[in-house]
């Protein structure tokens, strides 16, 4: 059987929020994600300063993509603004829409951003020894409002797949930027309903 594989286990340092094994590891820098800040002027202005900074990693245990299975891993997102709006993930609906997913805070905080097709739009915040739940059928954002790096494990159904040319064609109805030194959650000026 093709998807047949032998139980494992890794080591996840719950202080550090390090994964210590994984089959992959994906760096995503500012120039991937330069559709996905609303300020394109502050994309440009800092890739322009000859800086592409790294704004989140995941390290993941993908397993053979059909039902049944559950990849999980650790996403780290960096500390650090484009603008005004903090370091985030570009968020995704999963392709299969049927297919949920749980994130668990390990360090720093931040807030995964969720929204429907329909309209709807929900938050909760994440850090250490949060249990977020996020449902079929919702996109999901994550957001580092701390000064440290956030790191959260999740897992979701291998065969889930990720719908990214949404987000990156409407963008998030709300989108999370400093003002006065604090996460203020917005109507994001660009979104396409
Ligand atoms: C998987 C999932 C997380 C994210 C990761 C990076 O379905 O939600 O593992 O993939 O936090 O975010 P994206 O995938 O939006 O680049
Ligand atoms: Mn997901």
């Amino acid at each position: 059987m093709h998807d047949f594989i032998k139980p494992y286990s890794v080591a996840l340092d719950l202080r550090t929020g390090i994964l210590k094994s994984y089959k992959k590891k994906v760096v995503v820098k500012l120039d991937d994600l330069r559709e996905f800040f609303y300020d394109k002027d502050a994309v440009e202005r800092t890739l322009c300063r000859a800086s592409n900074p790294i704004i989140y990693e995941y390290y993941d245990n993908f397993q053979p993509d059909v039902k049944g299975h559950l990849n999980f891993g650790v996403t780290t997102i960096n500390p650090g603004k484009i603008g005004s709006e903090y370091y985030m993930t570009r968020g995704h609906y999963h392709e299969e829409q049927c297919a949920s997913e749980i994130y668990v805070g390990l360090k720093g905080e931040g807030i995964v951003m969720m929204q429907t097709k329909e309209g709807l739009s929900a938050h909760s915040s994440i850090c250490r020894g949060k249990v977020v739940y996020i449902p079929s059928f919702w996109a999901h954002r994550t957001i580092n409002t701390s000064k440290e790096k956030l790191s959260f494990l999740y897992v979701y159904a291998s065969d889930a797949g990720h719908d990214y040319e949404t987000i990156r064609q409407k963008g998030f109805a709300k989108i999370v930027v400093e003002k006065q030194g604090l996460p203020k959650i917005i109507d994001n000026p660009i979104f396409i309903e």
